[in-house]
């Protein structure tokens, strides 16, 4: 969506908006390794392009306190654009090992790679330049443009998204919503310390407009809240019913050779995990095949060592585990690798069917 002008209706809101909110943020702001907080930024400190973008892509889809150790190993091993895109893919899959959505990991390198080529290392300071690289979408690049260039731009991920809806009490569900919401944000958004006010809404979402029992008498916010006038706050965004994720099942092989290492194979580079190692297994159906051992690697006196869920974005998963040694004579083929399995860089789904394996 293009952003609307910002007219005189957007500056009084701001000052009945912003104003209390920055004030809450400068004194509340949550202490973040990616973040450059409200004084620092006061003392001309500028967050670096980079690591803003790195923490935006890490921070989709999973929560502060699961990136915050990740975030940091990323920028020890690659502090800038130019390092990462001088690493190979396969490295950045590795170190992204166990955070999922593994598009984000290629399109991580894909994007780091495209700074370094066409824009010396340097992130391009607007949105619409930001928008134009891999894996940047609307959201990401909005993120960036407010944060690390303090530049006006509509900032809307899950938090604010619950803030505004209550603050103009929308009653449209969620997604339909979305194209409302952000329309009500952009009469809210400060001309001025734009990358501090989408923070402090991301902090009020996650400390005071809570989904559940928000803190609507320590909001700074509550006396413009329509759903706090209303006393409707935890009932609003209402949200369309999602469908019910299918069943899928499956089975793996953990295989042994004598030094101790396992099997593992990598997935074709489309789909799933796409391009990350596994197991060896069958297809993830709707139904359990018959001859689950047909898939497997080599016949082996497969040991059932039980069964392990995983739920994916779209389907929930279990997937039976056998476990078994190398037969004599047993040739791995290109794509397999022996991998102590310690050592190996996985998907949280074959660090479950790996540990179930092991007996741990
Ligand atoms: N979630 C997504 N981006 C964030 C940020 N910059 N600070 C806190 N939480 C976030």
């Amino acid at each position: 969506m293009r952003a609307m002008a910002y007219d005189g209706k957007a500056e009084k809101n701001s000052r009945l908006i912003a104003a209390p909110l920055l004030r809450w943020y400068d004194r509340n702001a949550r202490v973040l390794p990616w973040r450059v907080g409200p004084k620092e930024r006061r003392a001309g400190r500028r967050p670096d392009p980079y690591a803003v973008w790195l923490s935006e892509i890490m921070l989709q889809q999973t929560t502060v306190a699961t990136v915050a150790p990740r975030y940091a190993a990323f920028l020890d091993r690659w502090p800038d654009a130019k390092a990462m895109a001088a690493a190979p893919l396969d490295d950045v899959l590795g170190q992204w090992a166990g955070l999922g959505y593994y598009a984000r990991a290629r399109n991580l390198h894909k994007c780091a790679v495209t700074v370094a080529r066409e824009h010396d290392g340097k992130f391009p300071d607007t949105e619409e330049a930001l928008r134009q690289l891999p894996g940047v979408g609307a959201y990401t690049a909005a993120a960036i443009t407010a944060i690390a260039f303090d530049r006006r731009a509509i900032v809307v991920d899950g938090n604010i998204e619950r803030v505004v809806a209550r603050l103009f009490a929308i009653k449209t569900p969620l997604p339909a919503a979305k194209p409302e919401i952000k329309a009500r944000a952009e009469t809210i958004w400060p001309a001025k310390r734009s990358g501090d006010f989408a923070q402090g809404l991301m902090d009020l979402g996650a400390s005071i407009c809570r989904p559940k029992s928000p803190a609507c008498l320590l909001c700074p916010l509550t006396d413009h809240c329509a759903a706090a006038a209303a006393g409707r706050a935890e009932a609003l965004p209402r949200k369309a019913a999602k469908k019910p994720k299918p069943q899928r099942c499956g089975a793996v092989f953990a295989m042994t050779n004598r030094k101790g290492e396992m099997l593992f194979e990598r997935r074709a580079e489309k789909g799933l995990l796409g391009g990350m190692m596994g197991l060896p297994g069958t297809d993830w159906r709707a139904a359990q095949e018959r001859d689950v051992f047909a898939d497997a690697p080599a016949p082996s006196d497969w040991a059932p060592a039980g069964a392990i869920a995983h739920t994916f974005t779209h389907f929930h998963l279990t997937l039976d585990v056998y476990a078994g040694r190398a037969p004599k004579g047993f040739r791995r083929s290109a794509h397999q690798q022996w991998i102590r399995p310690e050592d190996a860089k996985l998907p949280t789904v074959f660090n479950k069917a790996v540990r179930r394996a092991l007996g741990r």
